[in-house]
């Protein structure tokens, strides 16, 4: 048997999803104000790095978990995890453009055009912005349900985007592990939508030629 939530726990266990996501932040923001890090700026760069990252896993996993489990509920949770993704984001990018640049837009752009693993993060963030932007309902109805999700497509770019620039990133360091670990969780998650796509799609076919033959 499935565990299938009512609308109060459903309720319940977004609560707790969304102050669990903001437990890294307040990580972030306590050990930076104690005085505690030896490298303040490094660490917050890299933390809101990883927790987009980590996001944007939790949200891929949504779709095969739930296909796994029959758990449909699991997609009342989707939007939510890649808002989040999303807000890490915003806040890798603030954190680069606020300490590495001041704010300075101009310098800002010269250094993304500069350090290819810079480029390939940004354009992986400004790639997420519409999908940020559509994730209401309203946005969803004036879309239309297959523009939106043609749209949303864009995750299957954005994620091993994400891959690559953590990768490049790393390349300096010759530290691959957490890039392949982060890579590998990435290309199973897509894989696994790939393989239903092609399959559950032959699967329907030979239903259909079953049902027209009268079988
Ligand atoms: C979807 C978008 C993005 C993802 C998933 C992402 C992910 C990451 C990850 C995982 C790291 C490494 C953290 C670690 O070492 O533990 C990182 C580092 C970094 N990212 Fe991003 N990033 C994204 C967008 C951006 C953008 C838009 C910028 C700036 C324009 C950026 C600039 C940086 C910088 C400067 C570092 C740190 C490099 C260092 O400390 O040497 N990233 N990012």
């Amino acid at each position: 048997m499935t565990f299938n939530p009512g609308s109060k726990q459903l309720s319940g266990i977004k609560a707790a999803i969304f102050v669990l996501a903001l437990v890294p932040l307040a990580r972030m923001v306590w050990l930076t104000y104690s005085g505690q890090l030896v490298e303040p700026l490094e660490f917050i760069t890299r933390g809101t790095g990883d927790w987009t990252l980590r996001l944007l896993c939790l949200t891929l996993l949504v779709t095969p978990l739930r296909r796994l489990t029959g758990m449909n509920w699991l997609n009342r949770l989707r939007r939510m995890l890649g808002v989040f993704a999303f807000f890490y984001a915003f806040l890798h990018f603030m954190t680069f453009l606020w300490f590495d640049h001041f704010f300075d837009v101009v310098a800002m752009f010269r250094d993304v055009a500069k350090r290819p693993f810079i480029l390939v993060g940004f354009t992986a963030f400004v790639l997420l912005i519409p999908l940020a932007l559509t994730s209401t309902n309203g946005m969803m109805k004036r879309l239309g349900g297959k523009r939106w999700m043609w749209l949303h497509r864009l995750i299957y770019i954005i994620a091993p985007l994400g891959i690559l620039h953590f990768w490049w990133m790393r390349a300096g360091k010759s530290n691959f592990t957490e890039p392949f670990i982060f890579g590998v969780i990435v290309a199973v998650l897509l894989g696994a939508r790939v393989y239903w796509s092609f399959f559950g799609s032959k699967q329907k076919q030979k239903q259909k030629a079953a049902q027209a033959s009268g079988g």
